[in-house]
This record gives structure tokens, C-alpha cells and sequence, in this order.
């Protein structure tokens, strides 16, 4: 069993109308990093945050920031993310045209390089990507909105993933984001996943921090 499975709190279900409150429960909690979804009403059919607040989420967050791009050209924005402090930059297969350039961009900006995969791409479009990548980031809801259901199929995808990467002698990190509870988050550590996105569980639950702590607890 994994020991260092890590837990990425998605700031989309936070309240904003107090998020000074909300990040100090990140900030307290056994998290490892803060996922933040950036969205263009384009790419997919909803607008989350833009730069000039995340600039103060940045400022507020101890945790390092694992930032998910849901829009078209998201090389348009490196130096905005990269000014945020970002660790990792995550975009999508499906809104690059020329991918591996922009894997490039990531990495020569100091940044981890994610590529992320909709629940229709298959795993094996990153077959001639998969040893440049820091991390795949796997949708197991369609991108755009929070608190949905799981998809089942994205078990499969982790293990798709799982013998891509070690077929390739790749070192890659393998996300999951969308619907993960503590039942859905067991069975994705069993698959094989290292990292869990997770907001409806965590920010709606009585005990922030107590969650986390359970959420992490499914590696031992
Ligand atoms: C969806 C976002 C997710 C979302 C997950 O487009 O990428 O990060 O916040 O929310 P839950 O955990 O509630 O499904
Ligand atoms: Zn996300």
C-alpha cells in the first residue's frame, strides 16, 4: 500500500464569502497542496477565478499550488500563473494544439508540467508525452463544476495509467479529481493514484481538517 498518497483540497467549494477563514483551514490541516480550477466559460460551460483574486489566494495559502487549467490556450497565462508561485500547472490535452511545446514553457518557467485528461480521452493519447510530464491529472467528472458524480470508467484509467507509466520507466504522478469521497478515494489508492483532488468532501464536511486526515489515511 502507497504511504505518501497526497491530498489536494479544491478551493472551488470553499465559501468565498470568507476565504481568509477557508485557507487557514487548509493552511491547518494535514493538505498537501491547494488545487485551484481556473475556468473560461470556453473551454468548459462555467467561470470560476480569475488572477486578481487568486493573487490574495496566493498570498494567504502555505500550501504549494497545484493549479488546473480549464481553458483554450493556457500558455497565454504561463508568466500570470507563474507569478502566483505555482508548483504545478496543469493543462488540459484537449485545449493544446501543440502540447508538448507547452509542456516546454511549463518547465523552462520553473514550474512542474501537468497534462490533464477528460473522462473521453483515452490514456493512451500520452503514449509520446508521458516521459516529459511531471504529473496526469485524470477528470473523473466532466471539468466545469463541482459536487458531481464519480465515473466509474476512471478506476480503469488509473490502471491504464499505472502500466503506461511504468512501461515507459516514466516518473509521473497520477491525480484524480472530481467526486472522490472516502468510498470513491479508497478504490482509486487501490488502483494506484498518489493524488486526491477533493472539494465538496472536504469543505462541506463538519471537520475540515478531520477529513483530510481520513482522505490520507486510505494509503495505510
Ligand atoms: C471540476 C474541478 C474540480 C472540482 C472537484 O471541474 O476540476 O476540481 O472542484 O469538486 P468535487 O470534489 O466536489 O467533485
Ligand atoms: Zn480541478
Amino acid at each position: 500500500m502507497k504511504t505518501d498518497l497526497k491530498i489536494s483540497p479544491s478551493l472551488l467549494a470553499a465559501d468565498f464569502s470568507n476565504l481568509e477563514l477557508e485557507l487557514e483551514k487548509v493552511n491547518q490541516s494535514d493538505a498537501d497542496w491547494l488545487h485551484i480550477d481556473i475556468m473560461d466559460g470556453v473551454f468548459v460551460p462555467n467561470i470560476s477565478f480569475g488572477f486578481p483574486v487568486l493573487k490574495y489566494v496566493a498570498k494567504l495559502s502555505q500550501k504549494p499550488l497545484d493549479v488546473h487549467l480549464m481553458i483554450v490556450q493556457p500558455e497565454k497565462f504561463l508568466r500570470e500563473v507563474k507569478e502566483l508561485g505555482t508548483m504545478m500547472m496543469n493543462v488540459h490535452y484537449e485545449a493544446c494544439v501543440h502540447l508538448h511545446r507547452v509542456i516546454q514553457q511549463i518547465k523552462d518557467a520553473g514550474m512542474k508540467a501537468g497534462v490533464t485528461l477528460n473522462p473521453s480521452t483515452p490514456v493512451s493519447m500520452l503514449e509520446d508525452i508521458i516521459n516529459d510530464v511531471d504529473m496526469v491529472l485524470l477528470m473523473s467528472v466532466n471539468p466545469g463544476f463541482g459536487g458531481q458524480k464519480f465515473i466509474e470508467n476512471t478506476i480503469n484509467k488509473v490502471r491504464a495509467l499505472r502500466s503506461l507509466i511504468d512501461r515507459k520507466q516514466a516518473d509521473v504522478l497520477i491525480e484524480v479529481d472530481g467526486g472522490v469521497n472516502l468510498e470513491t478515494g479508497a478504490r482509486l489508492v487501490e488502483a494506484g493514484v498518489d493524488v486526491l483532488v477533493t472539494g465538496s468532501t472536504v469543505f462541506k464536511a463538519p471537520d475540515f481538517r478531520e477529513m483530510v486526515h481520513q482522505l490520507k489515511s486510505l494509503a495505510h
